[in-house]
C-alpha cells in the first residue's frame, strides 16, 4: 500500500491535471457510471461536528475509495484543518487497499477543480478579474483553479477576517505569482465582484456573502460553500438575472444545498430554472454558454466520484515517478 503525502501529491499532480480529471469524474457521474451512496455522517455536537464517510466505486476505473472527512470548524482557530480527511483508495479486481492518501489535499484539489472545470467549460473567454470571497482552507486552490482555467489580470480576495485576508493575499501572490497576476486584499465582498468575470464563494456562511445585483453582466459565479440546506453564500437577487444555472450533481445539491433550496422554497427560482449538471455539458447533452452577456451561476457540494477518480489518476502517477512510502 502506497501512503502518499501532501508533498509526494504536489510532485506528481498539478491543478491542470485536477481540472481534466474533475470533467472525467462528472461525466461519470451524469452517466451513472459510479456508486456513490449516501454518505454516512455522524454528528459530534459537543464540538460542533461531524465525521463525514464519501464511499464511492466505478467498474469502468476497477476501482473503489472512501473518504474519511471530518468537518471541526473550531480548528481555524487552532491553526488546523477545518475539514482533516483522509482517502483510501481500493483496488477494484481485488479489494486489496492500494493507497492512502493526504484527502485533506484531495478534497482542496478537487474542489479547486470543480471551480476550475466550471470556468474553463462556461466562462466567456475574456475574463480580466478575478473575485474570492472566503480565504480559509479551500481558497488556495480556489484560486489556482481560476488563474488556471482563464488569464487572469487581478484577483481580488475578501474575508471577513481582514487579517486573514491580508496574510492570504500575500501568501498566494508568491505562490501563485507564475501566473501574472495581481492578488490583492480588498475590505468588503462588493469590492472584490465589482466588474468581476470570475467569481467564487468558499465560506461556511449562512447568509449571501455578496449583494447579488452588483455582479455584472458575463460574469461566472462558483458557488463551493454552502454543502447544508441552511447554508447560503448565494445572494438570490443574482438568479433572476442568471440566464443558466448548472450543478456537480444536481441530486446532491438539491438535496443539500440551501444556496437553491432557499430560493426554491421562497419563490425566487423553480426548478425549471436549472439548467442541468456541468457533465452533461461535457457530453454535449446539453448546452454551455451561448453569449457573453450571460451571467452563468455553477453550485457544487461535492461528490465522492471526484475523490475516486483524482486519488485513481494521484496513485498511478505516483507509481510511476517512484513517489510516496510504501508501506508492507
Ligand atoms: N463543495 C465542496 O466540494 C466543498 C468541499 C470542501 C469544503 N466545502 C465547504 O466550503 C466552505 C469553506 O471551506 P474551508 O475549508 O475553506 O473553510 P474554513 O473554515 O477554513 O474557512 C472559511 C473562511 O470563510 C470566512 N467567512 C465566513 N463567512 C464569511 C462571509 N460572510 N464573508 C467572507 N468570508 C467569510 C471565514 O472567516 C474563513 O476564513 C465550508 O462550508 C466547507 O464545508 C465545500
Amino acid at each position: 500500500m502506497l501512503l502518499l503525502s501532501r508533498e509526494d501529491i504536489k510532485e506528481v499532480f498539478t491543478m491542470q491535471d485536477a481540472i481534466e480529471v474533475v470533467k472525467k469524474a462528472f461525466c461519470l457521474v451524469v452517466e451513472g457510471k459510479c456508486d456513490i451512496p449516501l454518505r454516512t455522517n455522524i454528528q459530534a455536537k459537543k464540538h460542533d461536528g461531524c465525521f463525514l464517510f464519501m464511499p464511492a466505486y466505478a467498474k469502468e476505473l476497477d476501482a473503489a475509495s472512501l473518504k474519511v472527512i471530518n468537518i471541526f470548524p473550531h480548528n481555524i482557530d487552532n491553526g488546523l484543518p477545518t475539514s482533516p480527511a483522509q482517502v483510501f483508495l481500493i483496488d477494484g479486481k481485488t479489494g486489496m487497499m492500494s493507497a492512502v492518501l493526504d484527502g485533506t489535499y484531495v478534497t482542496q484539489l478537487r474542489t479547486g477543480a470543480a471551480t476550475g472545470a466550471a470556468f474553463d467549460v462556461l466562462a466567456k473567454n475574456d475574463c480580466r478579474i478575478g473575485a474570492l470571497i472566503g480565504t480559509g482552507g479551500q481558497a488556495p486552490t480556489q484560486i489556482e483553479a481560476m488563474l488556471a482555467a482563464r488569464k487572469l489580470e487581478e484577483v481580488r480576495v475578501y474575508d471577513l477576517n481582514d487579517e486573514r485576508t491580508k496574510e492570504f493575499a500575500d501568501r498566494m501572490q508568491k505562490e501563485l505569482g507564475s501566473y501574472g497576476a495581481r492578488i490583492a486584499a480588498v475590505s468588503s465582498a462588493d469590492a472584490a465582484i465589482e466588474d468581476a468575470d470570475l467569481v467564487v464563494t468558499v465560506t461556511p456562511s449562512i447568509k449571501p456573502v455578496f449583494d447579488g445585483t452588483k455582479i455584472k453582466n458575463g460574469a461566472t459565479v462558483s458557488c463551493v460553500g454552502a454543502y447544508q440546506p441552511h447554508m447560503q453564500e448565494l445572494d438570490p437577487a443574482v438568479l433572476p438575472r442568471a440566464s443558466k444555472i448548472y450543478f456537480d450533481s444536481a441530486e446532491a445539491v438539491l438535496s443539500e444545498s440551501g444556496d437553491m433550496l432557499i430560493p426554491l422554497e421562497k419563490g425566487i427560482i423553480t426548478k425549471e430554472d436549472f439548467t442541468g449538471d456541468l457533465g452533461d455539458v461535457l457530453l454535449g447533452n446539453i448546452k454551455g454558454r451561448e453569449s457573453d452577456d450571460e451571467i452563468i451561476i455553477f453550485e457544487t457540494v461535492g461528490v465522492a466520484a471526484q475523490d475516486l477518480v483524482t486519488a485513481k489518476v494521484i496513485y498511478e502517477k505516483a507509481v510511476a515517478a517512484g513517489a510516496g512510502y510504501r508501506w508492507k
